[in-house]
């Protein structure tokens, strides 16, 4: 039965005779006692004499509750240890701090499915995906990468993505491998800087591959993202919106899911089947190019597949498992054109210098 509220002063006769049976050696609550009262029990007794049984415990927490306390039952231990503080955040608070890591990491993620990027030029513009650099690879194609780093800095309304693999950038088992090559990993660093940040290529979006996240490595160059061109674990997607309200919308990726011995592009074809409205799938990661353009007869709309070469010219490692090695599609060009209809929209080249050729043709025909 609930106990009505006791006096303070009461309470606290209640709390010393406890703590008095303590010290005298009762024992307190939860310690065996051979059917002897128990500390608890033999005070109050011994206060009130006529408490029936059942109404101890009521007693006990009224005094508890008034006096604002329970009874000090260290008395009974042989010996005293300091109460040292938890280093760790209290659970209660570790989950609160949880919650809103949660909400924010979400929020963030889910500001980047469907980014809208704003282009300011009124004409034609062209991205040049660049395909798996390796910059420190041995045989990294450095002439030709040099060669379109010039195109695209000489080339009004052109601007470069990258698909990922920037650095080979090898950890664990594949550690060894720095010892095959000429660049250390201090140099690596050195070179994708330049590609980023001095190169003079204005760029549009930078992924991270495979051989990019490995080790953690992505997290510095990712906090240099704020108010420079998106950086994207993976894949991106975003819709670039012209002055005249068209939109380019694209997916890319360092791949998409999916292999076939007989078609390249069967992961992003896939993905243009099943999910959507792109304008344009780019990938990269297998070191091999191919385009292809169709209209997709049920949705009426007119897209791209893209997969770009990449830059290490020559891979041991791919020929002994039987692959081959192509001459050209290290970077794949896409033209936009916002004042064209269908087909015309975009257009892939698997060559640079023509693209751009392409492309300051098309400028100058819209009057940019
Ligand atoms: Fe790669």
């Amino acid at each position: 039965m609930a106990q009505p509220g006791i006096p303070k002063s009461e309470a606290a006769k209640i709390i010393e005779a406890i703590e008095r049976k303590v010290r005298e050696g009762l024992a307190p609550p939860g310690v065996h006692t051979s059917n002897k009262f128990g500390a608890m029990a033999a005070a109050i007794k011994e206060l009130y004499p006529d408490i029936p049984r059942g109404s101890i415990k009521g007693k006990y927490m009224a005094a508890v509750r008034a006096i604002g306390r329970e009874p000090d039952w260290t008395q009974t231990k042989p010996l005293i240890f300091p109460d040292f503080p938890i280093p760790s955040v209290p659970t209660e608070k570790l989950i609160d701090r949880l919650a809103e890591d949660f909400e924010r990491r979400y929020a963030a993620e889910k500001a980047r499915k469907w980014y809208k990027v704003g282009v300011r030029d009124k004409g034609p513009i062209a991205i040049v995906w660049f395909g798996d650099p390796h910059l420190d690879d041995n045989y990294c194609n450095w002439p030709l990468l040099r060669q379109h780093v010039e195109i695209i800095r000489k080339t009004p309304g052109m601007f470069g993505a990258n698909v990922g693999d920037s650095e080979n950038n090898w950890a664990g088992r594949l550690a060894h491998l720095y010892s095959e090559q000429d660049t250390s990993r201090a140099t690596a660093k050195q070179l994708v800087q330049w590609f980023f940040g001095e190169s003079g290529v204005d760029w549009l979006l930078i992924i991270f591959g495979n051989h990019d996240m490995w080790n953690n490595n992505t997290d510095i160059l990712s906090r240099m993202e704020r108010g420079g061109a998106p950086i994207a674990n993976w894949q991106a997607q975003f819709k670039l919106q012209f002055p005249n309200g068209r939109e380019g919308k694209i997916w890319a990726s360092h791949d998409f899911p999916g292999n076939s011995m007989w078609n390249p592009l069967h992961g992003p074809q896939k993905m243009a089947k099943f999910t959507g409205d792109c304008h344009l799938y780019v990938c990269g990661h297998k070191h091999n190019w191919a385009l292809y353009q169709s209209e997709d007869d049920h949705r009426s709309h007119t897209y791209w597949l893209a997969r770009a070469r990449g830059y290490k010219y020559v891979d041991h490692y791919a020929e002994k498992l039987g692959f081959g090695s192509q001459e050209h599609g290290a970077s794949i060009v896409s033209v936009f054109d916002p004042e064209a209809e269908g087909p015309g929209f975009v257009q892939c080249f698997a060559d640079v210098e023509p693209a751009a050729d392409y492309l300051t043709w098309l400028r100058k025909r819209r009057g940019v």
